[in-house]
């Protein structure tokens, strides 16, 4: 790395030490970050995404006035072969007041609409009957009051794509789509759409702007994308293969979330590549490493651990999936997958730097020939891509040394390590770094970690742990390249896993503690770490729980000081600015603390947020930083 270290007790930092790790977890995507308003808009739910449901499911029947006739769902002539299930409205009779026949969708536990604002609505439909078939569609609540309408009249009998827009005139947060057919006649529909129009950005088939302007927030260095564990899925079936996930969102190929639930495909790796784009931050893939989730069982057992793997023989055909993620995200617009790119809006290059492969997986023969397989062509066709590898699902032990001598043996770049630990283990493991051997060229991305409290609650006990590990992050910064805190997103009633960085509702966002932790040293991040600058003072010396971090940004010239207290009274930290000009230096700092027990919640989600405060400086001074807090002091020479 090119930064101006100046003495030997200077490290340079990674510049991508802070980002994020998305995962399609806890309806991160689907019901989350995607802004897609209709829930099961194909018509493609079925009971291997979830015990129960169906084609129906998150739709209901309308039979208004006393209308009759049928509602079936079919699947001769679809739309495409990868969205197969379509329903049809049989409409005899549109009932006394012409109230008519049709369906309603509850949304993700209702749909939030906003007073002003515009949503884009849109539906493929075909005519069966002679006679064309006039249609309303309603945003309405349970009493029936509408919040804004659109009407259409089907007449193709092919499968066409109409769109509306619909403006609504108040707010509420539970309201349904009601599509109504008010005439006789038998027509089908599919992917019944509703999207906010004020998207993330504005993008068509977007993101939701209030969840990703919180990602954006954080200003991180890269995003992970899109696990986890869903990427190599728990069985071949739903291993996440980026190809099914680009091009027009009809033809897209749905599949079971390994997370229990239905993943539309509709937020795919066009949409991560753009994302990433609007905010600044590097893309970094992860694809399955030809084997699915450890220990899942299943066809093809490879190993003495029943891990289900790709059959050899399709292995290069998986190899060229790889390759070709390269060319859609970098390749000249001349190229079959780079003119796929520009085909989607989007000529210019992704700047595709990293690309994962792998997640968790159990260091087995049948692991080690795949993914030195895929390894080896990356290398071959694209020297210029480095590759993130895993070192298993441990991060200690036999397993997970077995994982990092494969990784040095194969020449791994980097090698991605997972830990959910209490926040003792952060707090006792801090040096973990400080030990490894410099000399091997892999380097590391720590992409999961969080602090586990007591009944995994998001306390500032554990935002506090997950701080002060992340101060040796930096101080190994040299060898640490990346780290994301994991997972990021949970829906409210949707988790199938806690703790998370931020937990949201249809129309609320909670930033947790810990969110605060991971904002703050991201946007407080330097590219030199100088020991030198704080060190504990007096007692803070033989405290367990105290630890500081100094660095430098080369660019504005700030000095950036953390400082993690989790001790239960006040403690000193010397701060050194000896042989800088401090004439000029203004200096602010800010403050995360509270009672280590305390939360954030919707109910008072303001119950530990940073504050900040100017701060005198001197060339030497003590900081004292408050029991249980962490203290980022940013000064500007
Ligand atoms: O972050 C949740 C899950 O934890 C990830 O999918 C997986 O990689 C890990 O086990």
């Amino acid at each position: 790395q090119d930064v101006p270290v100046k003495n030997s007790k200077e490290k340079p930092i990674s510049p991508d030490l802070f980002g994020i790790f998305f995962e399609d977890i806890n309806y991160a995507a689907d019901g989350g970050l995607y802004a897609e308003m209709v829930q099961n808009r194909s018509f493609e739910y079925n009971p291997s995404d979830r015990k129960g449901w169906h084609s129906l499911t998150a739709w209901k029947y309308l039979a208004e006035d006393f209308a009759y006739g049928t509602l079936t769902v079919e699947t001769s002539e679809p739309l495409n072969e990868n969205n197969p299930h379509y329903t049809v409205l049989n409409i005899e009779d549109e009932g006394q007041g012409k109230g008519g026949l049709g369906l309603a969708n509850s949304g993700f536990d209702g749909m939030v609409l906003k007073e002003g604002e515009n949503y884009n609505f849109s539906v493929w439909s075909r005519l069966f009957s002679e006679s064309a078939v006039p249609l309303r569609v309603e945003l309405r609540d349970k009493e029936g009051k509408v919040y804004g309408h659109t009407t259409w009249t089907a007449e193709s009998t092919d499968w066409k794509k109409y769109e509306a827009r619909i403006a609504v005139t108040q707010s509420t947060d539970s309201a349904y789509l009601a599509v109504v057919a008010k005439g006789k006649g038998k027509i089908a529909l599919d992917m019944v759409s509703l999207f906010p129009e004020n998207t993330f950005k504005g993008r068509a088939n977007g993101l939701r702007a209030d969840l990703a302007r919180v990602i954006a927030d954080m200003r991180p260095a890269f995003v992970r994308f899109p696990g986890g564990c869903l990427v190599h899925g728990d069985g071949l079936e739903n291993m996440y293969r980026w190809k099914n996930t680009i091009g027009p969102v009809e033809e897209r190929v749905p599949q079971k979330n390994i997370w229990g639930y239905h993943q539309t495909a509709g937020l795919g790796y066009f949409e991560y590549f753009q994302f990433c784009e609007d905010i600044g931050a590097k893309p970094l893939p992860v694809l399955a490493a030809a084997v699915s989730c450890q220990n899942s069982g299943g066809t093809w057992r490879i190993g003495s651990i029943g891990q289900k793997a790709m059959p050899l023989e399709d292995m290069q055909d998986y190899i060229r999936d790889v390759l070709d993620l390269i060319e859609y995200a970098n390749g000249p617009v001349t190229s079959t997958w780079g003119a796929k790119r520009a085909e989607a809006g989007h000529p210019q290059p992704f700047n595709l730097e990293y690309i994962g492969i792998g997640n968790e997986d159990k260091i087995t023969p049948g692991f080690e020939e795949r993914f030195k397989m895929i390894h080896d062509a990356i290398r071959e066709k694209h020297p210029e891509i480095i590759v993130v590898g895993t070192s298993g699902p441990s991060h200690s032990g036999e397993d997970y040394e077995k994982g990092w001598e494969f990784a040095k043996r194969e020449n791994v770049a980097l090698v991605d390590e997972h830990y959910y630990e209490k926040p003792e283990w952060f707090w006792n493991n801090r040096e973990r770094y400080d030990k490894y051997d410099r000399t091997v060229p892999a380097d590391i991305y720590l992409g999961e970690f969080a602090a586990h409290d007591t009944d995994r609650k998001n306390t500032l006990r554990s935002a506090l742990a997950e701080a002060a590990y992340m101060t040796h992050l930096e101080r190994n910064g040299d060898i640490v390249r990346f780290s994301s805190y994991a997972p990021l997103f949970g829906r409210v009633g949707h988790t199938q896993w806690n703790p998370n960085l931020i937990y949201f509702t249809g129309d609320k966002v909670l930033r947790t503690v810990n969110y605060y932790v991971q904002q703050l040293f991201s946007v407080n991040r330097g590219d030199i770490y100088d020991p030198g600058l704080v060190s504990p003072s007096g007692r803070g010396k033989d405290k367990k729980a105290f630890v500081v971090s100094g660095v430098k940004d080369s660019e504005t010239g700030d000095i950036i000081i953390k400082i993690v207290n989790g001790e239960e009274g006040e403690l000193g930290a010397d701060i050194n600015l000896s042989g800088l000009d401090i004439s000029k230096a203004e200096a602010e700092c800010i403050l995360l603390t509270g009672n280590p027990v305390a939360e954030n919640t919707f109910e008072a989600p303001e119950t530990v947020v940073p504050e900040t405060r100017s701060l005198r400086v001197n060339e030497t001074f003590t900081y004292p930083a408050p029991a249980h807090s962490l203290s980022v002091i940013r000064i500007k020479l």
